[in-house]
């Protein structure tokens, strides 16, 4: 089961990045955007922390018995979390996740569990929260790795394939 979900991962970044590949010029453009040396020091030493980590992830069944030890953060659409969540996750959409208004809602006593779909912008916004701070990891496989059965593109969205997850509780709002 895991190993199938890690080949569906695969190609799914896979197929991702050549979508990506297609949409970008072939010659970056140099950013001006750089923060210079001595003001990123302390995101230089978060990242550096954060990549020594032995694990950037946890999966389903290792927090699913004691979800009450994590302050949990669904950043899928408000639709997608109404339609159903994970008790007691709040939902702050992926675009907003380094807003001062959503960083004002998260703990700093407390390990923050990140999910989305499928566990690629999960894992962005667990990069950024532990680049600002914050004790944050991704939910493995994310929503796919929660319920049941999920059909996933595989290449395209026209050619989907059925993974199996858990199939632990998802509560409406
Ligand atoms: C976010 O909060 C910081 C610190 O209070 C403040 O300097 C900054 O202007 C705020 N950003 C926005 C977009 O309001
Ligand atoms: C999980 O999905 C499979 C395949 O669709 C189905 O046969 C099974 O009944 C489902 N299990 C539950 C508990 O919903």
């Amino acid at each position: 089961m895991k190993q199938i979900l890690i080949l569906i991962s695969f190609l799914i970044v896979f197929s991702y990045g050549m979508v990506q590949e297609q949409a970008y010029p072939k010659k970056p453009i140099p950013s001006t955007k750089v923060i210079p040396p001595y003001d990123f020091a302390i995101i230089q030493k978060y990242a550096e922390e954060f990549l020594a980590k032995p694990y950037h992830g946890l999966m389903a069944d290792t927090v699913y018995p004691d979800l009450e030890d994590y302050f949990i953060v669904d950043i899928r659409s408000p639709a997608d979390y109404c339609s159903g969540h994970i008790a007691n996750a709040i939902n702050i959409p992926f675009h907003t996740i380094a807003a001062n208004s959503s960083l004002a809602k998260l703990p700093t006593d407390k390990t923050i569990l990140v999910y989305c779909y499928t566990g690629h912008t999960a894992s962005q916004s667990t990069a950024i929260l532990n680049l600002l701070g914050y004790d944050a990891y991704t939910l493995q496989f994310s929503a796919m790795a929660w319920r049941n059965v999920t059909q996933v593109g595989i290449w395209s969205d026209s050619h989907l394939e059925d993974v199996y997850g858990a199939n632990y509780p998802f509560v409406p709002c």
